[in-house]
């Protein structure tokens, strides 16, 4: 393969899917860490700063080759490179190779990527630059910070998840369950701007109560029995699905 500078990653038997990070940079990076660090097989391409290889060199079951390999070798694509650069650079170069993959978008739009365009999400956009992907949008109101704080021992997120494809959405949440966040489906991938508009709420929360990025988003599930990744807790009285519906006007 070209540009790999270790043999050749596949699926563990556990059956976890090669993942392939395109861009490893502040999140891409952190991303790594964790998928690594939960046991992904991966996959590793960036810039010209040769980030990828430093990084792969520093992690278990990780490759660094070019965005051509990775696209080809990895069945999950994590798209973790600035919006302009995968419209104009990653998608000419290898959305050719992303027939039938799902790639999961965790970009946070700047103004001027959404002017002009029709779009209301950096999600849509990344949809229509690579039209033979499954597109899942995810992960971007969760920063690279908090995602290192995270493997380490603190505490889990919830991540809302949209996409237009239902298995393609399940894929992306088993491998976010797997790496330990809490799931959220946030629907369609049309919805992607309200998730996008979460990381700017939270950001101004943090602007105001001085906290920077160290706020996160946790969904509070109050008319659903417990699960392993819910708190503990009775629902409210009253909350049956009916009554919910009747107070989310
Ligand atoms: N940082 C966060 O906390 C955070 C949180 C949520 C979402 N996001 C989103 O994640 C994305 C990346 O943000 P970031 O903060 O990680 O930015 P960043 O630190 O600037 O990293 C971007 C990376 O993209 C790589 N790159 C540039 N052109 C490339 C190409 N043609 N092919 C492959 N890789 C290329 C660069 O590689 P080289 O260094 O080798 O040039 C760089 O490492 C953005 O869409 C952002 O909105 C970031």
């Amino acid at each position: 393969m070209a540009g790999t500078s270790r043999p050749e990653v596949s699926s563990d038997d556990r059956g976890s899917p090669v993942l392939g990070v395109i861009g490893c940079g502040s999140m891409g990076a952190a991303l790594a860490e964790l998928f690594a660090a939960r046991g992904f097989p991966l996959y590793l391409a960036g810039g010209r700063r040769r980030t990828a290889q430093t990084l792969a060199a520093r992690l278990p079951c990780a490759v660094a080759a070019s965005p051509e390999a990775v696209a080809s070798a990895a069945q999950v694509l994590v798209l973790a490179t600035p919006v302009h650069v995968s419209r104009t650079e990653i998608a000419p170069g290898i959305g050719h190779r992303l027939g039938g993959k799902v790639l999961l978008d965790v970009s946070n739009p700047a103004t001027a990527d959404l002017h002009g365009t029709g779009y209301h999400s950096a999600a849509e956009l990344i949809a229509d630059a690579f039209p033979k992907s499954s597109v899942v949008k995810g992960l971007n109101c969760v920063s690279a910070r908090q995602i290192r704080a995270f493997i380490h021992g603190g505490p889990p997120f919830t991540v809302p998840v949209t996409g237009d494809e239902p298995e393609a959405k399940r894929c992306v949440a088993r491998i976010l369950d797997r790496s330990g966040f809490d799931v959220a489906d946030a629907g369609p991938l049309s919805n992607s701007r309200w998730i996008e508009g979460l990381t700017e709420l939270l950001r101004r929360i943090g602007q105001e109560e001085g906290l920077g990025d160290a706020v996160g988003f946790r969904l509070l599930r109050l008319g659903r029995e417990h699960t392993h990744s819910e708190p503990r807790g009775h629902p409210l009285p009253g909350s049956t699905s009916a009554s919910r519906k009747e107070n989310w006007k």
